[in-house]
């Protein structure tokens, strides 16, 4: 064994010629390898782009990561001791040149392993820079493991290292999943084999850790290619969820009842124009679901609870209305607004005996307003009675105000609710939302303007298709949906859960998707928030082919689409979901489509291969200046590898990925012409049986005038969008 000075001697590879805080670039001895180094005791390519080598300085190493390499001409060979020779010609010569990124130090542990080597532990950060002329090393086997290898609660092996001695790369899944990953790359780079090697991988490793428990994971899949039932069926007992129940995959009926929407949803989904549709849906949905159509078989205590809702709400947009002294400047509005509460009221009266002196006072308050300011004239030129209210005083209103706490004083009192009470998930009977709108539009004198609205809705609701998936017959409660998605006490009932989204019509993909992911959060917003010590509850969220659900979207744009919509709650998750304990998986292969928002919130990176400039260029902005030459590998990198770099990994990686094995690989549908062509793989046609299945459907799609009176609806709906909006004040 030689010397440490002269085993330190054997590794060297070069000289140090140039130093910058980001940049330190070396001149290659002559002798140093120029294909396979053999002096780190294992032969190993040498020199290879993103590959590291070490200068010992005071603390141990720094270590570089080869960023390019390059040959110059030099007047004058750079030749040591022995070599030199004054008295020859010298020639041109090649001169082997090669950039590194200064990334961390390698510092001697101190201890000794078992078999009396010395050990190292490897950090981010550099303290102390070489100087010109200090020797290059390549790093022993032993080393290199300590680089990849470093980090604390390594507990999930995801792959190896080609490029470090094959050292097992493992990542610790708080930092992976507790702060968002994005994991890019062109279709058939292997994306969707790591999404679901990560969830496997961790799930074991979850179980080897404790063998007598299933894990308490929660692992949700928006899969819109319908590509991961197969590969967590089998393995895990996935729930899968889809829009027709399959025996074969083993899907259950997806369900998203209407009653999820929120206000915004709703406004997206039917395009209500901001002026006069969307505050008369707004105000529907309010009333809705404040309990104004309780069912004639509600028991006593719902029948208290929906009037006490409706009250409330009425008390809370009354004074809402003398703070924005709406009842002064929009005062017949007003005047309808609480002619409309007076009839709800006296129609309440006889199904609350015990309250009925309270809600009676209440009426005679309203009546009593109304009378006041009412105004009516003959106008002689259009021969119509105009008939319009005046401003209303504050003290007449406030009696209403004292009527209404009086009432809600006797059931319990006010209930606030948390946000705006139309976005609260309260179930309703859907079928009568669109009579509503029409019902508050008619009072408002306004019905020309929500025709569309209401048509959009109906046509949506006759569409048998999509009963089951709106919440038809056989209803789901909030909890119950909550247990089926996020999973029970323990996820006893699964860990994964898989949401096939890929029969899902056009038109209500985005929407559904985004009702699906912000019920998730909100939910677990409120577990929290009831938690007795405000623990989150982990759960990771996967969006696959993210470039169209987290779409870039125009911002000022007043009316947002649905896209937009889903988007947005998107954005929140990223900005918010760290907090309540939940992590987002995006999977893309067009980064450049993709929000800013949401990229710049995810902390961690697996970069599969990256072809298109403008892709490339997207991932670029997002890493910091120093790393960027490691991204020079994307255009080339084979499927399966990936650089893995950000919050997971102590220092970006080239990782190959584990192997998924086939069957738990999500299904690739490649076509393969070749074997069709040649016999090898049958394809056995009953074109009978297609075209059955397809017409039995057809029954219940909408026929082909349907379709096409939709279409020129569509048409229709912009000129009335730019048409209407100016016209109506609210
Ligand atoms: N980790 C892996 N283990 C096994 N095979 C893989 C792995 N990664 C990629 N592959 C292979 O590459 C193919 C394409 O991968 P896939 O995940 O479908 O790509 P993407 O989702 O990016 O389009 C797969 O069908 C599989 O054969
Ligand atoms: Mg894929």
């Amino acid at each position: 064994m030689s010397s440490p000075m002269g085993f330190s001697e054997s590794l060297r590879i070069g000289a140090i010629d140039f130093v910058s805080p980001d940049e330190i670039k070396v001149v290659l001895d002559i002798e140093a390898p120029d294909s396979v180094a053999l002096n780190a005791g294992h032969p190993r390519p040498f020199p290879r782009l993103n590959s590291y080598v070490l200068i010992p300085n005071d603390d141990g190493y720094l270590v570089g990561q080869i960023e390019w390499l390059t040959v110059e001409r030099s007047n004058y060979p750079k030749r040591k001791g022995t070599q030199q020779d004054f008295g020859l010609i010298d020639l041109p010569f090649p001169l082997r040149k090669m950039s590194l990124n200064p990334i961390g130090t390698l510092a001697n542990a101190g201890a000794r392993d078992k078999e009396g080597n010395d050990t190292y532990r490897f950090r981010r950060g550099v303290d102390s820079f070489p100087s010109i002329g200090d020797s290059v090393l390549v790093p022993t086997q032993r080393q290199l493991k300590a680089i990849v290898e470093s980090g604390e609660n390594r507990r999930i092996k995801i792959g190896t290292s080609p490029l470090a001695a094959d050292a097992t790369v493992m990542i610790d899944p708080d930092r992976l999943f507790g702060r968002h990953l994005a994991v890019l790359g062109n279709t058939g780079s292997g994306k969707s084999c790591s999404v679901a090697g990560l969830i496997q991988w961790s799930l074991q490793a979850a179980r080897e850790a404790h063998p007598d428990k299933t894990p308490n994971a929660r692992f949700i899949i928006l899969d819109p290619n319908g590509e991961y039932s197969k590969a967590f069926k089998a393995t895990e007992g996935a729930k899968i969820f889809s829009i027709e129940p399959n025996a074969v995959t083993g899907s259950a009926q997806l369900q998203v009842p209407l009653w999820f929407w929120n206000s915004a949803e709703w406004c997206a989904f039917t395009q209500a124009s901001g002026r006069t549709q969307r505050p008369i849906l707004r105000r529907a949905l309010r009333e809705i679901k404040a309990g104004r159509t309780s069912k004639p078989n509600d028991s006593p205590e719902e029948k208290q609870l929906s009037l006490r809702r409706y009250l409330s709400s009425q008390l809370i947009t009354i004074r809402a209305l003398i703070e924005t002294n709406a009842i002064k400047t929009e005062e017949s509005k007003f005047g309808y607004y609480l002619k409309s509460v007076k009839e709800d009221i006296d129609g309440k009266i006889a199904l609350h005996d015990d309250l009925a002196a309270e809600l009676n006072a209440l009426s005679n308050a309203i009546n009593e307003a109304l009378v006041e300011t009412f105004k009516s004239f003959f106008n002689k030129v259009t021969q119509e009675t105009v008939e319009f209210y005046r401003s209303f005083t504050e003290a007449l209103v406030m009696t209403i105000c004292s009527a209404l706490d009086a009432a809600l004083g006797k059931i319990g009192g006010i209930i606030y609710q948390e946000g705006p009470e139309e976005d609260c998930p309260i179930a309703f009977n859907i079928e009568t939302l669109a009579d509503h709108i029409d019902g508050i539009a008619a009072k408002e004198k306004s019905s020309q303007f929500v025709d569309f609205l209401t048509m959009r809705i109906r046509t949506m609701l006759s569409d048998s298709r999509m009963k089951p998936l709106m919440g038809g017959t056989n209803e789901v409660t909030l909890d119950a949906w909550l247990t089926n998605h996020l999973g029970d006490i323990q996820a006893s009932n699964g860990t994964v859960t898989v949401i096939d989204l890929s029969l899902m019509p056009a038109e209500l993909i985005h929407i559904t998707t985004a009702v699906i992911a912000r019920m998730i959060f909100e939910a677990l917003q409120r577990y929290r928030k009831m938690h007795a010590e405000r623990k989150s509850l982990p759960t990771v969220m996967v969006m696959e082919e993210a470039h169209s659900f987290i779409k870039r979207y125009k911002e000022e744009v007043e009316n947002q689409d649905a896209s937009a919509i889903c988007c947005q709650v998107f954005e929140k998750i990223a900005r918010e979901g760290r907090k309540f304990g939940l992590g987002l998986v995006l999977s893309s292969q067009r980064p450049s489509e993709l929000s800013p928002t949401v990229l710049s919130q995810c902390n961690s990176f697996l970069l599969h291969r990256i072809n298109n400039d403008r892709d490339q260029e997207q991932v670029h902005k997002l890493i910091p200046d120093n790393l960027k030459g490691l991204l020079r590998d994307l255009p080339s990198l084979p499927s399966q590898h990936a650089i893995l770099l950000g919050w997971a990994s102590e220092l970006p990686v080239l990782v190959r990925m584990r192997d998924v094995p086939k069957e738990n690989q999500p299904q690739s549908d490649d076509p393969d012409f070749w074997d069709v062509w040649t016999g090898k793989k049958p394809r056995e046609i009953d074109w009978k049986d297609v075209a059955d299945d397809w017409q039995k459907q057809d029954t219940a799609a909408p026929t082909n005038e349907e379709v096409s009176e939709l279409s020129v609806n569509e048409d229709t709906r912009h000129t009335c969008i730019t048409d209407d909006t100016d016209d109506i004040p609210f």
